[in-house]
């Protein structure tokens, strides 16, 4: 099986593994059910599993994993005749017969999948399609593996079965995944997200949530949203309507919206006349022969364009770069801290990275919308409204969504 290397971890096979306390919040979400029996895709050492058979005494395991090294192969020896092991390729089309579980039959399901790219295979449209799954992205050979986990594991439970996930930070709050939480909160239902502090597996920042949802579209209208924070207590509970998990899922962003309905404010977009990305690239930048204005030039100190990063005037007559003109607010789009680089330019034309947004607005809002992207209200905003589950990233729609005080 051919694999791409996902831009959070180094490992091929996304081998990073849940904190036993994180498992224990998964299962312990899961609701009062007595599960017969309990699938584990892409096992790794166990947490999960071993999470779930201190609540389940009663119920048979099934573990797989495609690592053979993986510490979940020895359960069966450790554990008992409960625990049934297959080291394997969980979404190989074979899978059902090889772990000796019919599709359709499992009572709940615990994963944590691997975040990676899989080469595409035929076999994987069946998966997709089986789980209602196959519209949720523009083209299927995009799929990532934490989706394709995700339809297998619904494949694998009968109706009503119980989804327990971590899943990406996408998944949870990207705007790509609008779709699939769609499928995932009508064709199924999500009951609950929680997420969870960065830094909570060991060897990754990946950022993620724990997901859990029933298979079949039956089920309670308001998925209940919480926070761990890094002292691992809960958030009190919010309550979102099923039909508005296209939005957001995350509890930052959530708690935010919540707490600003009483301000009068208006969005960036409604105030922006352009908005768009620097042109050059971090390879082309080192090639050019007149300054270019990177992240690594900005900082909360910084609030105006230093004039040395003025373009020669006879080359920024020539029109064919997309620079940043008196007014235009640079705001800092991905990367470490990112919502501290905002910065305004007040002479002359400058060439940008394509690490920053050019923004320019009705000159009436100008400062309004400068003097709030670089207050510590603003900053949050940012911060919050960035997706990423290794390097944090604003998208040119979180940026028009974000709400200011204007005058
Ligand atoms: C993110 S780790 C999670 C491990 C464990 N479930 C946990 O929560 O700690 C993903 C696991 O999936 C396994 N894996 C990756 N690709 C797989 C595949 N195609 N089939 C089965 N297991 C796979 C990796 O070896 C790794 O153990």
């Amino acid at each position: 099986m051919q694999v791409q290397r996902s831009s959070i971890t180094s490992d091929i096979l996304g081998r990073y593994y849940t904190n036993s306390y994180v498992g224990a919040i998964l299962v312990s979400s899961m609701g009062a059910i007595s599960p017969e029996s309990v699938l584990d895709l892409g096992a790794g050492d166990g947490v999960l599993t071993a999470a779930a058979a201190k609540i389940w005494q009663d119920a048979t395991y099934y573990t797989v994993d495609i690592d053979e090294n993986a510490r979940s192969a020895s359960l069966p020896k450790l554990l008992g005749s409960s625990f049934r092991h297959h080291v394997g390729d969980a979404l190989s089309s074979a899978i059902e017969k090889e772990l000796g579980l019919n599709l359709g039959c499992a009572d709940l399901a615990i994963c944590n999948p691997p975040y990676i790219r899989h080469q595409w295979r035929k076999g994987f449209a069946s998966i997709l399609e089986d789980a209602g799954l196959s519209h949720v992205l523009p083209k299927l050979a995009d799929m990532p593996a934490e989706i394709l986990f995700i339809a297998q594991n619904l494949r694998f439970l009968r109706k009503h079965g119980r989804l327990g996930l971590i899943v990406p930070d996408g998944v949870i709050a990207g705007e790509r995944f609008a779709g699939l939480r769609n499928a995932l909160a009508t064709e199924h239902c999500i009951e609950r997200v929680i997420e969870l502090p960065r830094g909570i597996f060991r060897k990754t920042e990946a950022k993620a949530h724990i997901l859990v949802m029933s298979k079949s579209g039956e089920g309670p209208d308001e998925i209940l949203v919480q926070r761990l924070d890094e002292s691992g207590v809960l958030s009190p509970e919010l309550k979102i309507r099923r039909e508005q998990a296209t939005g957001r899922l995350d509890y930052s962003f959530l708690a935010r919206g919540m707490g600003n309905k009483r301000t009068k404010q208006t969005r960036i977009g409604d105030v922006t006349i352009s908005l768009s990305r620097g042109s050059f690239s971090s390879s082309q930048r080192t090639k050019c022969d007149f300054p270019v204005l990177h992240t690594t030039d900005l900082g909360p100190a910084v609030d105006v364009v230093s004039r040395k990063f003025c373009m020669p005037s006879a080359l920024a007559k020539q029109g064919q770069f997309n620079l940043a003109k008196p007014g235009d607010i640079l705001v800092g789009r991905v990367g470490r801290n990112f919502e501290e680089k905002v910065c305004i330019v007040k002479s002359g034309t400058v060439a940008v990275s394509d690490c920053i947004f050019i923004l320019r607005v009705a000159p009436e809002h100008r400062d309004s919308v400068f003097a709030y992207l670089k207050s510590s209200p603003g900053r949050e905003a940012l911060s919050f409204s960035s997706h990423g589950v290794g390097a944090k990233f604003l998208t040119i729609d979180a940026l028009r969504n974000i709400l200011f005080k204007s005058k």
